[in-house]
């Protein structure tokens, strides 16, 4: 089986309150100027999402240094040479954001970066990305543990690194969403009877495709084309209509039920977003929501949604008793689901 024998995760040094928001002038799609703006627009965005503030990467760093300390820290934690590791998966959106630049770059890739800064010689260490927005740590621990299981590798490293904040559009409302943020673990063959129960992935990318997207600011004039962008209410029907679904797919996969759960690691998109998907899992397990009280651990309100990085950061927060109130221990089941731009969504069911 495969066990997650070590995690790291780091947060990044600018924290940014919603109160940094309020003289930003906001427009809708269409570009016109929206009739609300300041601390009424800040105080709406915190009663729908539950964020207070979130954090960047310094615009005099790119993503290097981030990912190099998550990577260290989950390598440490797992008591593996980093030479003995068979693999390294990055899960990243837009690949390395440069000092001072709104840019991206993807050549050479984050993993071979991330290889070469943690100064693996290892050539037999296969270092690859994969694009697969929001949840591309979990489809990448996918990867990992059928790597594993199938004897091709025995420890691999999986790093999910967002530096969202370089492609935040300063006139879209939904930029106060996304932040930055790198979680990483080290996923390892283990003979115990524990670890990754099942897995499950499903990809729409039919009308959903264009749910998220890179595209012009909602200001017309604001110069470039690679501003992040989303139809909130589309993204919001997608995810709490499928998350519960891929969770049934893999939970009937491993022969259980959603009260046999002890806590679920979802995807940090919003407040109101998470504790829909909960309301909708519930209902389609015919239970009571009550059965989620204290088992839906949340960073979104000092974090942001950090994509890519989201479930790996508290995933390392809990295990490492970093979270007020949550603690997983030896023998509990645990759910981590994700959902994002493709539209895709999967779901781990994993016991400690
Ligand atoms: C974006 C989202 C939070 C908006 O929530 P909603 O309740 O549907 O909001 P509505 O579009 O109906 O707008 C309601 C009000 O909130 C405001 N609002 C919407 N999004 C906002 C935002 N991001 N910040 C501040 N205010 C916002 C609107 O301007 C509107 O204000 P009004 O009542 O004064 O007209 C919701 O659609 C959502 O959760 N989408 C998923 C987004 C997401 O997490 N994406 C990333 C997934 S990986």
């Amino acid at each position: 089986m495969t066990i997650i024998k070590g995690t790291g995760s780091i947060l990044p040094e600018l924290v940014v309150t919603n109160e940094q928001f309020n003289d930003h002038v906001f427009y809708d799609k269409s570009g016109t100027q929206l009739p609300k703006q300041g601390a009424e627009v800040t105080a709406k965005l915190e009663s729908i999402t539950g964020i207070r503030e979130r954090r960047y990467v310094p615009f005099d760093q790119d993503s290097r240094p981030l990912m190099t300390k998550a990577a260290e820290l989950a390598i440490e934690n797992a008591g593996v040479n980093p030479n003995d590791l068979d693999g390294i998966i990055v899960a990243h959106n837009a690949g390395n954001m440069l000092i001072d630049e709104n840019y991206f770059h993807t050549v050479p890739n984050m993993a071979a970066l991330l290889k070469n800064t943690l100064g693996i010689t290892n050539y037999e260490c296969f270092a690859y990305d994969i694009l697969f927005a929001c949840p591309g740590w979990l489809q990448a621990s996918i990867q990992a543990h059928q790597a594993i299981n199938n004897g091709d590798a025995e420890n691999i490293l999986v790093v999910g690194i967002e530096v969202a904040s370089r492609l935040l559009d300063p006139h879209d409302l939904d930029s106060m969403i996304l932040a930055d943020g790198c979680g990483a673990a080290v996923l390892s063959k283990t003979s115990e009877n524990k670890g990754v129960l099942a897995c499950a992935t499903f990809s729409h990318a039919q009308s959903d495709v264009s749910n998220i997207y890179l595209g012009k600011s909602n200001n017309p004039e604001q110069d470039g084309n690679c501003w992040f962008k989303m139809n909130g209410k589309e993204v919001y029907r997608y995810a709490t209509t499928w998350v519960p679904k891929v969770i049934q797919k893999v939970l009937d996969k491993a022969n259980l039920n959603v009260t046999d759960i002890d806590m679920f690691l979802f995807h940090q998109a919003n407040d109101k977003l998470i504790h829909a998907i909960a309301k909708n899992l519930a209902e389609l397990y015919q239970t009571d929501l009550a059965n989620f009280d204290g088992k839906l651990p949340m960073t979104i309100q000092f974090l942001g949604n950090t994509s890519v990085a989201t479930i790996p950061t508290m995933l390392d927060m809990i295990l490492r008793g970093k979270l007020e109130g949550y603690e997983i221990h030896e023998g509990q089941k645990v759910v981590m689901a994700s959902v994002g731009a493709g539209m895709h969504c999967n779901a781990i069911v994993y016991q400690f």
